[in-house]
């Protein structure tokens, strides 16, 4: 169980109003974002193409909190110093997408950049085993990855077998879960072990008035 004053809110852009991102980038972050989530999918890896670089760097002038950068693209090597460029702040990668996964993570720690590993909800946890030296963070993905508006998958079990090997090492990593998270959810995977929570639909529905309570409703949940 993580204690609540420490659990983080990421914003997923994806269920922003891509005609103005930069206003909605600033509404969360002063709503009380932690991190700015960006999904970056490229019709391949997953089945649905939302932005690139360009739109990291468009947005960063707009905020100074976290840009947390989740990478669904395959492959993602060649692209790592564009995001770290554009000002991500933490890059993460599917062990899925490249045959290397620990020289991956050398390359975005190389970046001057924190490192993520996102496991796919089949993805077994043992993919993290020999990498937990170069992570500063691992995502649990409670929906196949692709689009937001899905329905969460519990795998609660998966969270805390993460959360052990994690403290384990004594290393403050984040434990992040994205998919599906709403008031009710966040509950199960706080219990679980997560820090923070990435959440589009529920941060982003009823409009920019109502993102500090979205925010505020998912961080409060015990
Ligand atoms: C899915 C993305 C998620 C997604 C979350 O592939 O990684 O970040 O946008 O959206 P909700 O919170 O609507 O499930
Ligand atoms: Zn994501």
């Amino acid at each position: 169980m993580t204690n609540n004053s420490q659990i983080r809110i990421a914003p997923s852009i994806l269920s922003a109003d891509f005609s103005k991102l930069g206003d909605e980038v600033r509404a969360i972050d002063s709503a009380g974002a932690d991190y700015i989530h960006v999904d970056v999918m490229d019709g391949h890896f997953v089945p649905n193409i939302t932005m690139g670089p360009n739109v990291v760097a468009a947005i960063r002038p707009h905020t100074k909190k976290v840009m947390d950068v989740h990478l669904m693209i395959a492959p993602a090597d060649l692209y790592l110093e564009a995001f770290a460029k554009a000002g991500a702040d933490i890059i993460t990668i599917h062990p899925e997408a490249g045959p290397h996964l620990h020289r991956s993570l050398q390359m975005i720690k190389a970046l001057g950049k924190k490192a993520g590993v996102a496991l796919n909800p089949a993805t077994p946890v043992d993919e993290i085993d020999h990498v937990m030296e170069l992570v500063d963070l691992i995502l649990v993905m409670t929906v196949n990855p692709g689009f937001g508006g899905q329905a969460y998958i519990p795998l609660e079990d998966k969270i805390s077998q993460i959360r052990t090997r994690i403290n384990k090492t004594g290393r403050a990593i984040d434990l992040e879960v994205d998919g599906g998270i709403n008031d009710e959810t966040a509950k199960k995977v706080i219990k679980a072990g997560a820090n923070v929570l990435v959440a589009g639909t529920a941060v982003f529905k009823d409009g920019p008035q109502k993102y500090a309570e979205n925010i505020k409703a998912l961080r409060g949940a015990e």
